[in-house]
């Protein structure tokens, strides 16, 4: 009798979950640009993040207003003397670039509410509100535009300012002056925004919104907002700092701090499945995202490749943060570390670029990447022996990527054992160049 009502209840709750699969797909089908803008971002690999906003000029992070339970009132003061006079647009892209970025990825809205750009939508701007009086997001467009860059925006979905975001979410509780206001005026608001960054500012690579995490219970429409930034510009990638599962609508998945499947952050949810979509891994170049003027973890060169590297072997683009200081630099240390990772990708950008996850499943001490046939191992410590297991389909041929030396090897039932001599070890990392059968 009950094995009889599980066999009919099966495939009616079968067809439920199916039926309401395909209502969540046929909601938003990515158009021809948007699939191509995809493909870009998979081969893209490694994009500039850039956490500036007033904050900078108090020197403890983009968090410091609820760290700090600093009032609005007191907050508001901030702009008042944020003066970016050496900041030039042109010297950011070009740094990025010669750091063989793709793509920059800067803060329009923090968490703050504070808008580095020019909009209509509120008075609380870079613009209105600053001596500085200029639009930085719009030099960056055009800077990027030159050079070749792609120009991606964060939105806060958070906002400890705006009266209308209301009910308040679970942070920025000990702000004083928040008042009650519209949680429906904030959608309007945000809409509007987004409306600018996707009108005013040419192509823009995509939005990446972040906040979700401050109201998990609230309608956020991201059916609207989605389908308005698509509407506007198909090709723009949607992707959302949610910790989840990604939802319809959006273009790609990320991840912070933390290579797929890793959590060792805990902000994943038990929910956050990964999925099929491109995939990308934010981190922070020293330990913070806004500049932090006593962060001394800046880490090291060979620790900023590897992540790259690992993160490539992970099927990830890497975002790599940097904090820009008040006066519109960015820290020198930093622009030196930018520049030693470009020099690296210069020898080694074919075995990152346009290359996704390879066959051989990553560890912690090696990855793999791989376009056709051509399978680069990454070993990543200086070791004489490795034992990489089987690769499926045989191998072809094995060498050096450096070198080009053959690599000493043995085939066994278990997989392949390399033999690695001190002069071919290299200490950053030891390519080896497998063609496939
Ligand atoms: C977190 C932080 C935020 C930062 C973001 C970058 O969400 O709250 O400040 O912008 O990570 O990934």
């Amino acid at each position: 009798m009950r094995v009889n009502i599980i066999k009919r209840i099966v495939p009616i709750l079968l067809f439920l979950l199916l039926s309401k699969a395909i209502i969540a797909q046929s909601n938003y089908v990515p158009t021809k640009e948007n699939l191509a803008a995809r493909q870009w971002f998979d081969e893209a690999k490694f994009g500039l993040f850039i956490h500036w906003g007033v904050y900078s000029v108090l020197g403890d992070g983009e968090w410091v207003m609820q760290q700090q339970n600093i009032s609005i009132d007191e907050y508001e003061k901030l702009p008042t003397f944020f003066n970016p006079i050496q900041f030039n647009a042109d010297e950011w892209v070009k740094m990025a670039k010669n750091a063989g970025m793709k793509y920059i990825c800067i803060t329009s809205r923090h968490h703050d509410g504070f808008s580095m750009f020019d909009s209509k939508a509120t008075d609380y701007t870079i613009v209105k509100k600053t001596p500085y009086q200029k639009d930085v997001l719009k030099d960056l467009a055009d800077a990027c535009k030159r050079e070749g860059i792609k120009l991606f925006f964060y939105y806060s979905l958070l906002d400890w300012h705006n009266d209308d975001y209301f009910p308040r979410g679970r942070t920025g509780t000990g702000i004083r002056g928040r008042n009650d206001g519209d949680w429906e005026k904030y959608i309007a608001f945000m809409k509007a925004q987004l409306t600018e960054l996707l009108t005013n500012y040419g192509e823009i690579g995509g939005i990446w919104f972040d906040g979700d995490w401050d109201k998990k219970k609230a309608d956020w429409h991201y059916d609207e907002i989605y389908q308005l930034i698509h509407d506007l510009q198909p090709q723009c990638l949607i992707g959302n700092n949610h910790h989840e599962a990604v939802k319809p609508g959006e273009d790609f998945q990320m991840f912070e701090k933390d290579l797929p499947g890793r959590s060792t952050q805990n902000f994943a949810s038990d929910a956050e499945d990964i999925g099929e979509l491109p995939k990308e891994v934010c981190e922070t170049i020293n330990g913070s995202w806004g500049f932090n003027l006593k962060d001394r973890k800046h880490k090291s060169d060979k620790e900023l490749i590897h992540y790259l590297i690992k993160a490539a072997g992970f099927d990830c683009n890497l975002l790599l943060n940097v904090g820009p200081m008040p006066n519109g630099e960015i820290q020198p240390k930093h622009v030196q570390s930018l520049a030693k990772i470009g020099e690296w990708l210069n020898t080694n950008g074919e075995t990152i670029y346009g290359t996704r996850q390879g066959v051989v499943s990553p560890t912690e001490e090696m990855v793999s990447t791989q376009k056709g046939k051509k399978m680069y191992l990454h070993l990543l410590e200086n070791k004489n022996t490795w034992f990489i297991p089987e690769i499926k389909g045989g191998v072809e041929s094995i060498r050096y990527y450096k070198s080009k030396n053959k690599v000493k090897h043995e085939v066994n039932s278990y997989g392949l054992l390399l033999e690695i001599p001190e002069k071919e070890q290299d200490s950053i990392d030891t390519i080896i160049e497998i063609t496939l059968k």
